[in-house]
Parts: structure tokens; sequence; C-alpha cells
């Protein structure tokens, strides 16, 4: 994992392809994901995404969006929920 560089970042630099539907401006839950391994060591989540969070599908304790996390380990571990609610595209 690069300095500086979020999970969602890390995930696409990787050939994963998360969604990232509004482009990572944390305004859309599309980027979900579950840290599974050092959920402790992210910083906390701003109020935006902790709102934006309420209305992920399958929201868990450790959920956060993966544009708006920056690890500060090298080891984090995320697993990719089945599904993600994607707003933008409901809208068109
Ligand atoms: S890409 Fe929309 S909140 Fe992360």
């Amino acid at each position: 994992m690069n300095d500086n560089e979020t999970i969602l970042d890390a995930c696409l630099r990787n050939g994963i392809n998360l969604e990232h539907a509004c482009e990572k401006a944390c305004a859309c839950t599309t980027c979900h994901v579950i840290v599974k391994e050092g959920f402790d060591n992210l910083e906390d989540a701003s109020d935006d995404e902790e709102d934006l969070l309420d209305k992920a599908w399958g929201l868990e304790s450790n959920s956060r969006l993966s544009c708006q996390v920056y690890p500060v380990e090298n080891m984090t571990v995320i697993e990719i929920p089945k599904y993600t609610i994607n707003q933008v595209s409901e809208l068109t």
C-alpha cells in the first residue's frame, strides 16, 4: 500500500474493481467494505462517512467507505459486501 492511498485506490491499483459511483466524493455507498483485519488501526470515520454508512447494504460494526480511509498500517484485510446501493444509477 502506498502512502496517502485510500483502500479504494489500493484496490483499483491492484485490479480489484470496487464500485465508486460518486468518484470518491463521499456521496454514495458503493465503495462500502467490511474491514476484517486492521480496523483498529484506521482513523475514525468523519460524520459524513458515518451518515452514509447508515444507508449501506449489509452494514457491520467494522464497515467503512473505502474511498475515505487511509490505512496507517500496511496490513488491512477487507471483505466486499455482496450488494451495493448505487443511488446514482437508480436515479437515472
Ligand atoms: S465512492 Fe462514493 S463514497 Fe466512496
